[in-house]
């Protein structure tokens, strides 16, 4: 977007910019002073702590679009003659805040509601996601041409938003079965296309493992595969649930296994049963449970000497928790992790019938999608979104899991990241200088 005109008003104290859609603004001078990559070293933080107390002082003395339009030349001046200095700004960039910062000053402007709360780039993607069922054609990635490709990463992580799992193939066999090397290719590819994993509280590995073994089955019912689990969502018990996505790797064997979409379910109720939906959305119930797989040196304690190192976890939440959005946020199942809820007297009865209602659901085959999952392969998934269930290993398969999840935070700022770097490959202007330190609602614009 070019600028068309540039003018100083109030003794330079604002700027009004007129783009060449006709939409005008009014900026202050001191916003764009301070918004300048100019005042960023190489480091993207500000090279002063000084500079916000001096910024208000300067006024715009001339301005001028350069290049054709795509940028603006101000030259600022605050009275003192050698403090006079001319800096650059990039049109769109300009054009990308305006809405925010600016004043309207015609009809073809806009006045856009004040930015509140770190949003994200992925927002529009998260407003568009569309339901699944059984019928799902499960997206797959090849791990050498994602761990080459940033467009690939990118593409990866907006699947893991909708539909919110996929199957990435080819990432090859750990060296040996011992806990401390057969999780390595997983973590090289989480750390690859997505950061490091989340450190558990005990445990030494960033990843658990999970034998078909009895050694595993030992760990407790969560391992027991004669006994498969119920469809759920992991880290139920983990207040804030850090697990946002899961990376599950297939080491040793090949199994069949199932995931059901948890907005699909939650919209199902919302429209035949709204009064269930209104419970599930609204009343908490508790997950928890006391851990004694690990001992103190962070291995599983029946591979040990070591003594055991047994913590708690606790997490009070919806069911299906809806965000400022209005929009489904999270899935929280685990019916084997259920702990004591404090369900009110007067809403016991009913909100029970209701997690039922919803605990069958995602049981129905019409909302559950089989599907392989060979040797050496991951399944990724939106753990905020999408629940499984336990494998079916066929009889007298060895198998072996490896698991590790990471956090929104780091998922989202990847993605960002991503995001910036696609752009900063094709244009000359809008480089890593421009496409930093602004709110994800404003480079969501730019990128
Ligand atoms: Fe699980």
């Amino acid at each position: 977007m070019k600028i068309v005109s540039a003018t100083p008003v109030n003794n330079g104290k604002q700027v009004d910019i007129e783009f060449e859609n006709k939409s005008a603004y009014r900026f202050h001078t001191a916003w764009i002073r301070d918004a300048s990559p100019s005042h960023v070293g190489q480091d993207f933080y500000r090279k002063s702590a000084k500079t916000v107390f001096e910024v208000d002082k300067y006024t715009a003395e001339t301005c001028q679009p350069s290049e054709s339009g795509e940028k603006l030349v101000v030259h600022f001046k605050n009275g003192v003659a050698e403090n006079a200095d001319s800096d650059e700004y990039v049109s769109s960039w300009l054009h990308a805040f305006a809405p925010h910062v600016g004043q309207p000053l015609n009809a073809h402007s806009e006045l856009k509601e004040v930015l509140r709360g770190t949003g994200s780039v992925m927002e529009a993607l998260h407003k568009n996601r569309k339901p699944w069922l059984a019928d799902l054609k499960m997206p797959i990635f090849d791990a050498k041409e994602l761990m080459e490709s940033e467009e690939k990463q990118a593409e990866f992580l907006e699947c893991m938003t909708d539909p919110g799992v996929a199957l990435i193939k080819g990432v090859g066999g750990p060296e040996s079965l011992e806990t401390s090397v057969v999780g390595l290719p997983l973590e090289k590819l989480g750390s690859g296309i997505i950061g490091r994993m989340n450190q558990h509280p005990v445990r030494a590995t960033r990843y658990g493992v999970m034998h078909a073994e009895a050694r595993a089955a030992a760990a407790g019912a969560d391992y027991d595969h004669a006994n498969p689990l119920s469809m759920h969502a992991d880290h139920s018990v983990y207040h804030g649930t850090p697990g946002y996505l899961q990376l599950m790797y297939q080491a040793r064997g090949t199994v069949t296994s199932k995931v059901c979409d948890g907005i699909a379910v939650a919209e199902y109720i919302k429209e035949n049963h709204p009064e269930d939906y209104e419970l599930l959305t609204t009343v908490h119930v508790t997950h928890s449970s006391r851990n004694q797989i690990y001992a103190q040196d962070g291995a599983y304690r029946q591979d040990t000497a070591s003594p055991g190192a047994t913590f708690e976890l606790v997490h009070t939440h919806p069911v299906i928790t809806i965000g400022e959005d209005g929009l489904l946020e999270k899935i929280v199942q685990s019916e084997t992790k259920r702990g004591v809820s404090a369900l009110p007297y007067d809403k016991y009865e009913r909100f029970m019938e209701a997690y039922k209602l919803w605990t069958k659901l995602v049981e129905d085959p019409r909302f559950i999608c089989n599907f392989e999952w060979p040797e050496h392969s991951v399944v990724a998934m939106n753990n905020y979104r999408t629940l499984h269930g336990r494998a079916k290993v066929p009889a007298g398969m060895e198998r072996t899991m490896i698991f590790g999840y990471f956090q929104k935070t780091i998922v989202e700022n990847r993605y960002r990241f991503l995001r910036q770097r696609l752009v900063e490959k094709q244009s000359t202007m809008l480089n890593d200088r421009w496409l930093t330190r602004l709110p994800n609602q404003i480079l969501s614009k730019l990128v």
